[in-house]
């Protein structure tokens, strides 16, 4: 019999809810507690889920039944959150992006070191089926020498959207289209392709009243010597299905919303292609397949079961946020930015 383990959510949003079904799907985890600084929002989710709302953070985390803390605030918060947990602790589910400064990133992920707590960033799509095929694929070395990696989110938000809550859209707790929307799909490039090592980029605001990007294109240099692109916006109306595609010396891959829609190898006699599903987050932020999460939290708890590093580590969480900050700086200066490794 596998040991149930405890978790407790820190932020009771629109990602809590998500995080509340995967948890439910998962044999070995159960919902113990839930907190929000917002009283009346705990309170509406713990009786929604059948679970006590703690007054506050302390609280939750005084609670030895709480083993694992899946933190759903805003994302400028993350770490100061995770901290805590890590102190307490806790083992770490933190959403993406791992918070929005580089500082904030290396505190927490030394935290977690301190503490000895697993620690991972949530990138669900790296367990959406098209991406464990794709991974299996490269791996493989069905592809060939990887020669372009291309991501793109053409999303829509609508200035309500922005509206509904004081952090969306400013740069000290949210970041722009590429921070929030875009980074799933750059953690997605840069697990296929490796490293980046430089990016130049352009970024604009032209749909929305925010202080942030909806809109940033960039150009990427990776290490192996590949090149690619970034592209993501919350101005595409009406919305499109998030977009990777892969293409070595040997073929190509594409997939949209974790699926993929065509593969076209060297091998292959006859290249499949499948149509892309239809349910997406294009142009609604809370549809999101539960699955993938599920399955990211099962990775958590076996690599806390196993002591190994979790599937998508600190580090991953880190790599994707220095591409998104490159972004920025290169969209400001005009000029390419280097990546340090
Ligand atoms: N993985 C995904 O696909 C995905 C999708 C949506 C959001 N997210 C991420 O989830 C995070 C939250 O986004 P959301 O859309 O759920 O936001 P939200 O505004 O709907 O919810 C955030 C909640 O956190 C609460 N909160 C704020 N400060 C707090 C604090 N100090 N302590 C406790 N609670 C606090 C707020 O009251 C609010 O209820 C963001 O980092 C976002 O990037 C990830």
């Amino acid at each position: 019999m596998p040991v149930t383990r405890g978790f407790g959510i820190v932020g009771a949003g629109v990602i809590a809810t998500i995080h509340a079904d995967a948890i439910a799907m998962l044999p070995d985890a159960r919902l113990v507690a839930v907190t929000d600084v917002a009283a009346g929002a705990a309170a509406a989710f713990a009786a929604a889920r059948g679970c006590p709302a703690e007054p506050d953070l302390g609280a939750l985390l005084a609670r030895h039944d709480v083993e694992v803390v899946c933190v759903c605030v805003p994302s400028g918060l993350h770490a100061a959150i995770a901290i805590q947990a890590a102190k307490a602790g806790k083992h770490l589910v933190v959403e993406k992006p791992i918070d929005v400064s580089l500082d904030a990133a290396d505190r927490l992920i030394e935290a977690a070191r301190a503490a000895g707590v697993a620690l991972t960033v949530i990138s669900q799509h790296r367990f959406d089926l098209g991406l464990i095929e794709l991974r299996r694929l490269l791996d493989g070395g069905a592809l060939g020498r990887l020669v372009l990696g291309e991501a793109s989110t053409k999303w829509y938000r609508t200035q309500g959207y922005y509206d509904s809550a004081a952090w969306r859209g400013t740069w000290a707790m949210d970041g722009g289209s590429l921070m929030n929307q875009g980074v799933h799909y750059v953690d997605l490039l840069r697990w296929c392709m490796g490293p980046p090592t430089e990016v130049t980029a352009v970024y604009s605001t032209q749909a929305h009243r925010i202080e942030v990007e909806d809109t940033a294109l960039a150009i990427v240099r990776f290490a192996s010597g590949a090149v690619g692109t970034i592209l993501s916006s919350t101005a595409a109306f009406p919305g499109f299905p998030q977009r990777l595609e892969i293409t070595g010396t040997e073929g190509t891959v594409i997939v949209e919303d974790g699926r993929i829609v065509r593969r076209a190898l060297a091998t292959d006699a006859d290249p499949a292609s499948a149509a892309a599903s239809a349910a997406s987050a294009a142009a609604d932020p809370a549809a999101l397949d539960v699955a993938s999460h599920a399955a990211q939290l099962a990775d958590l708890l076996d690599a806390v079961d196993t002591g190994r590093e979790p599937a998508v580590s600190g580090a991953d969480g880190r790599a994707a946020l220095q591409v998104v900050l490159a972004v920025y700086e290169s969209s400001r200066t005009g000029r390419p930015v280097t990546l340090s490794s």
